[in-house]
């Protein structure tokens, strides 16, 4: 069967008070149209719709990239009038799927499910039995027990109220008749809108098979509505993600504890402690240990690494087995090698770091290329800017740089070189011997300390 698939984007989320429209909201760091794109362009429709309205420019934007086509709904007078914006682009399909923006964790299976389960030609709704069934359109059957309308909320009378059976939102629709469905919808209910849910009444008048199609997580169908239901969203997706790599081996101090805005690849035998931040493609060999309030971004980390607590890492590569933080910083551009080690208060940026080099105590390091081997002493400072331009410092193999060493960039410092502490380096250094560029130090033995003057 060709399905096409509409996404009802253009509503307006005042309850969410920001000036972003809702469906780009971020879950997940992800805004929450993209997310109900994803999973439906995974069912690889013949069509995929979204209807815009509310911020439509920048909605539009987010859906520059992708194989959509976007319907303009103005104003919005209701989720009936939102899928006839669409209408003329459903021609040739036979059914369509209706999705909304703001419901974000439905998966591709449910739907495919959904899917199979509606025959050629029925109304298919997603429903569920709720406890709590407000706010939802109510499903109606008739004495025959078969699916004869929905009732909004506030159109209920006090019997309708009571049912728990509930419309979800998602619904499958046959294309042919549609058309007269929606040109036939009424804006008279308590809201003054046309409601797409009256499309099942016209069906059922016109002998159309409507199928409820019962969903065993209703979560899965939550919307988002404000900024409370936003939050609770945002905590069952991390609950998801964790779930499904713990299944794959991920060992966590706590699950509740962590947060993965993008995604977060690891090997066997990984270990995370509390409060760490995953940020967009982070990767994990084996047996990396990640300490508490780590922030990973976009970072590539090989096995038996370890990341000390409260350290900041972004856009860079951890050699297997190097060490760092607690408290380091490791900016864009940096290549940590194997078995290196990058201490408390030490920042790297756009540099590479030879294999078993140490850097172990309140150091920056810029725009650097350091070999192996080599020991980076506390407080050591490479002088990459000059105030207009960014230089390259260039530092051999088993190389020995003094504490509180400051190198001025451009600068090389040859393989075994030895640099005193205190040096302030400002020409190249050749391999090999000491160099060290320090005033002479003098002594005044009969120096008195200035005395506080008597008020
Ligand atoms: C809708 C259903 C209700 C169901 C509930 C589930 C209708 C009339 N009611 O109600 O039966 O229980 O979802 O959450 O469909 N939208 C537009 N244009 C509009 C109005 C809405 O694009 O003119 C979009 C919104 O952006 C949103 C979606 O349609 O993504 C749903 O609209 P909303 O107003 O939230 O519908 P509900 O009142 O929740
Ligand atoms: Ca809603």
């Amino acid at each position: 069967m060709t399905t096409d698939i509409v996404i009802l984007a253009a509503g307006q989320g005042t309850r969410m008070r920001s000036a972003q429209p809702k469906v780009l909201q971020p879950l997940g760091g992800k805004p929450l149209l993209e997310h109900v794109l994803d999973t439906a362009q995974s069912l690889q429709p013949r069509h995929l719709h979204v209807v815009i309205g509310n911020g439509a420019d920048l909605v539009q934007k987010h859906c520059a990239d992708r194989p959509v086509r976007c319907w303009h709904q103005q104003p919005q007078k209701g989720t009936g009038d939102a899928l006839r914006a669409a209408l003329p682009g459903l021609n040739g399909a036979e059914r369509v799927l209706v999705l909304y923006g703001d419901v974000p964790l439905l998966t591709a299976d449910t739907l495919r499910a959904f899917l199979a389960e509606t025959p050629k030609g029925a109304v298919g709704l997603s429903t569920a039995l709720l406890e709590e069934p407000r706010g939802y359109g109510r499903i109606v059957r008739d004495a025959q027990g078969q699916v004869q309308a929905i009732r909004e909320q506030k159109d209920c009378n006090m019997k309708e109220q009571s049912i728990a059976e509930v419309n979800l939102g998602m619904m499958i629709l046959p294309v042919a008749p549609l058309q007269n469905w929606l040109a036939d919808l009424s804006a008279n209910n308590a809201q003054g809108e046309f409601y797409l849910t009256d499309v099942v009444a016209a069906a059922h008048a016109s002998h159309h098979p409507v199928r409820p199609f019962i969903f065993n997580d209703a979560s899965e169908a939550l919307g988002v509505n404000d900024l409370v239901q936003l939050a609770a969203l945002e905590r069952i997706y991390q609950r998801r993600q964790v779930e499904q790599l713990q299944r794959q081996g991920l060992r966590l101090a706590d699950p509740e504890r962590l947060d993965i805005r993008g995604t977060l690849q690891c090997g066997q035998d990984c270990w995370l402690d509390p409060n760490v931040l995953c940020i967009g493609k982070v990767r994990l060999g084996n047996r990396v240990r990640i300490g508490m309030g780590v922030v990973l971004q976009d970072v590539d980390i090989a096995d038996d690494a370890e990341v000390l607590p409260y350290s900041v890492l972004e856009g860079a590569h951890i050699g297997s087995g190097a060490r760092i933080g607690p408290f380091a910083r490791i900016r864009p551009g940096s290549d940590i090698g194997v078995a290196a080690h990058i201490g408390n208060y030490v920042e790297v940026k756009a540099s590479r770091i030879g294999a078993g080099s140490k850097a172990n105590h309140l150091t920056y390091i810029g725009d650097s290329e350091i070999g192996t081997g080599v020991n980076v002493g506390a407080g050591t400072i490479t002088c990459n800017y000059d105030g207009a331009n960014k230089h390259k410092t260039l530092i051999g193999n088993d190389v020995f740089v003094g504490s509180a060493t400051q190198l001025v960039a451009p600068v090389r410092v040859g393989d075994g070189a030895t640099i005193g502490a205190g040096s302030t380096i400002t020409k190249d250094v050749a391999a090999g011997g000491l160099t060290l560029s320090r005033s002479p130090q003098r002594s005044v033995p009969d120096w008195q300390r200035p005395k506080r003057q008597p008020k």
